[in-house]
């Protein structure tokens, strides 16, 4: 069952709170789908990471159910650390393919990967940049939040103007990377992020959120003042173009709650 509560004013962020983890999935794979029944040539990008995980499973069974085609639209990378190629173990954009742009049959020539191997990475950054505007932007761009704020690797001290580029990651970030090939591998102290001016120019963002550990960070990002120390508090800016999917744990210390 679909607890969902919507508050959305004109000009604010939609926000949108769903009882558990995977109504959470459900209704960002609806976001997406949504999207893609609009413009099946949508120009969009996904994050990596825990909490897509059961939006990734369901937009492929969806593809797989032919309720879905993912076959017109344009897919770029979020993020990814420097250098890092999809044949190293620790590589998001490694972990993206396994998960989603694989199964759900998206087009290799529709794929667009954050150039982390470029000789000149500032150089080939503006290009990505000028790549997803040559297509027109991003008519959506779902992100997750990160403990410490981050949005892609757009860690504290980002800027809302900021342009793709190669940033330093937190070690704050690089143990969370950590965890995800079970402390394993060795994450580069460099990425390559979609920039937030980037994505702020999207049509449609959506940022998802799930669990208590992030409640404490969803309560900043959506309440205090937007400051460059909490990344994802910039997103408010894109007003009703901004819908925030949480389940009740990661919005349990909002005030409107
Ligand atoms: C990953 C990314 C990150 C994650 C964020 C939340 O591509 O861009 O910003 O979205 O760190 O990660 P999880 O979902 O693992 O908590």
């Amino acid at each position: 069952m679909n607890m969902a509560e919507d508050a959305g004013v004109a000009h604010s962020p939609i926000v949108s709170v769903v009882e558990h983890y995977d109504d959470l999935s459900q209704r960002a794979a609806e976001a997406v789908a949504a999207v893609l029944g609009r413009k099946p040539d949508a120009v969009v990008t996904l994050p990596t990471g825990d909490t897509p995980v059961g939006m990734y499973q369901e937009l492929v069974r969806r593809i797989q159910a032919g309720e879905l085609d993912f076959g017109r639209a344009q897919f770029f990378c979020l993020d990814d650390y420097l250098g890092a190629t999809p044949e190293d173990e620790a590589s998001l954009t490694r972990w993206l393919r396994a998960e989603f742009l694989i199964p759900g049959n998206l087009p290799e020539n529709h794929i667009h990967y954050i150039p982390t191997v470029a000789d000149n990475p500032a150089l080939a950054a503006a290009g990505y940049d000028r790549q997803i505007e040559d297509l027109g932007g991003f008519d959506l761009a779902v992100v997750g939040l990160g403990p410490n704020g981050h949005i892609g690797f757009n860690e504290p001290g980002s800027l809302p103007t900021d342009s793709t580029r190669v940033v330093e990651l937190e070690a704050a970030t690089r143990n969370q990377s950590a965890a995800y090939w079970d402390g394993k591998a060795d994450i580069p102290t460099q990425a390559m992020t979609i920039g937030l001016g980037t994505i702020l120019k999207a049509r449609q963002i959506v940022l998802i959120v799930s669990g208590k550990n992030k409640a404490e960070i969803v309560r900043a990002t959506l309440e205090d003042p937007a400051t460059a120390d909490v990344p994802g508090s910039w997103l408010v800016q894109a007003g009703e173009r901004l819908h925030v999917i949480l389940d009740q744990d990661a919005a349990s210390l909002l005030s409107t709650r």
